[in-house]
């Protein structure tokens, strides 16, 4: 098998690199270890920066998303039994977020793909990249117990953090930053309305909660808890009580059947350059954010996006200077983005030993915040999303 792009990972990233490549009229084959029925049932973010809705509206996969999404025009913050709104539209000139789960864009990248007679091998094992030194790369894997390979111009690493792309790459080639927290995150999917039609972050003495949702009728809700938490400690009647605890007062909140529940650890990660040969990596192949800011997703689509532009600059004009570029100019945005998930988790979270100058600080920056537009408007920028850049 030959073709232009050989990406490896079905998730955000990969998927919508191929979309953008086909809109392009750039050929790529995506490689998936997981099946489709996997990729599509997935739970993880649900928050789309406005760029990332513009962007797959734009590139003519945002119908369902138009219709399904709920658009939010601020969020509460929580902290100190006060509850401050902070107006992103409005110090934003109009920016918004939008909620809609990533395994729903995963679902209509899939079916646009598909639709257009693009290719997706799913369920491939034993995937290995070869030759990106050369000008002649190729990904060999094994579909169905049989050898199997794709020859190709590049291979975009797409293939998130335990993938092989990155660990692909020899030793001493990449730069890795890494900052692990103290702390991870409890999630449940619950069969009960929102608590507020908004998000809401808790600062609390007992840790952080998230109040979020995936629909009107569905809540997504988390829980600062240890790093190494046994799923098997938290009945739900557990989790409820502590989601009441955290979130104070106001509204009672709507409990129901739990659908799914996990932890997900908490790490800040980058490496560099995003590029080694003819390997590009992308997404969380080459960068994890701790999730407070909800920005993995938003972050991987924005790696795409340059990725997508400077393949078919080299396929229309014969100049690689834009692919020379891409790991400059996306890290510049993976930096600030690093920064503002970092800055986040600091200022929401509860820190082992409970040091009473830290909490006290953490109050200091969130009475600042939201008594100053200027700091308002810079936390909302971030929040919607920082404008993409060429
Ligand atoms: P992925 O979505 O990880 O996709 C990579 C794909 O590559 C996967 O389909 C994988 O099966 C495939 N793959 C891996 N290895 C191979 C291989 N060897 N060969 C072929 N295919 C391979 N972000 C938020 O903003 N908010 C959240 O609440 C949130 N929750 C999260 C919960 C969890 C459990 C995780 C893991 C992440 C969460 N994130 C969250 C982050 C966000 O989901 C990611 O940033 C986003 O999925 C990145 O997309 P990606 O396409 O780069 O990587
Ligand atoms: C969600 C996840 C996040 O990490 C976040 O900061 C906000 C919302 C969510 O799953 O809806």
């Amino acid at each position: 098998m030959r073709t232009q792009v050989a990406i490896i990972g079905a998730g955000p990233a990969g998927l919508l690199l191929a979309h953008l490549l086909h809109l392009r009229g750039i050929e790529s084959v995506v490689l998936e270890s997981q099946s489709r029925k996997h990729v599509e049932e997935r739970i993880r973010a649900g928050v789309l920066e406005q760029g990332t809705v513009d962007l797959l509206v734009e590139s003519g996969v945002g119908e369902r998303l138009r219709r399904e999404g709920l658009t939010h025009h601020g969020l509460e913050l929580r902290f100190g039994r006060r509850a401050h709104r902070i107006d992103l539209s409005g110090l934003t000139g109009g920016r918004a977020l939008t909620v809609y789960a990533q395994q729903e864009v995963v679902k209509d990248l899939i079916q646009a793909r598909l639709a257009a007679g693009g290719t997706i091998l799913f369920e491939i094992s034993d995937v290995e990249v070869r030759g990106v030194g050369t000008n002649a790369p190729r990904v060999v894997f094994r579909k169905d117990g049989a050898a199997d390979a794709i020859a190709c111009d590049f291979i975009a690493g797409c293939d998130g953090f335990h993938g092989v792309s990155r660990a692909s790459v020899p030793r001493g080639a990449l730069t890795a930053h890494e900052q692990d927290y103290p702390f991870a995150w409890l999630g449940i999917l619950a069969d009960a309305p929102p608590v507020s039609p908004e998000l809401i972050y808790c600062q609390h003495e007992l840790g952080f909660a998230l109040f979020t949702m995936r629909t009107t009728r569905l809540s997504r809700l988390y829980l600062q808890c240890a790093p190494d938490e046994d799923i098997a400690n938290w009945p739900d009647d557990r989790i409820w009580e502590k989601l009441r605890a955290r979130l104070g007062g106001g509204a009672p909140l709507p409990e129901g059947p739990v659908l799914q529940k996990g932890i997900t650890g908490m790490r800040s990660f980058v490496v560099e350059p995003m590029q080694h040969g003819r390997l590009f990596l992308a997404g969380d192949a080459a960068h994890i954010v701790p999730p407070t800011g909800a920005k993995g997703l938003n972050l991987a689509v924005a790696d795409v996006r340059v990725l997508a532009q400077a393949f078919a600059a080299h396929y229309e004009s014969g100049s690689s200077a834009a692919l020379d570029r891409y790991s400059e100019t996306c890290l510049r945005r993976v930096w600030r983005v690093q920064r503002f998930s970092w800055w986040m988790t600091a200022l929401l979270h509860r820190f082992p030993g409970g040091d009473a100058m830290r909490q006290r600080l953490q109050h200091a920056e969130l009475d600042y915040l939201v008594g100053s537009r200027a700091a308002m408007t810079a936390f909302a920028e971030n929040y919607v999303g920082l404008p993409f850049e060429d």
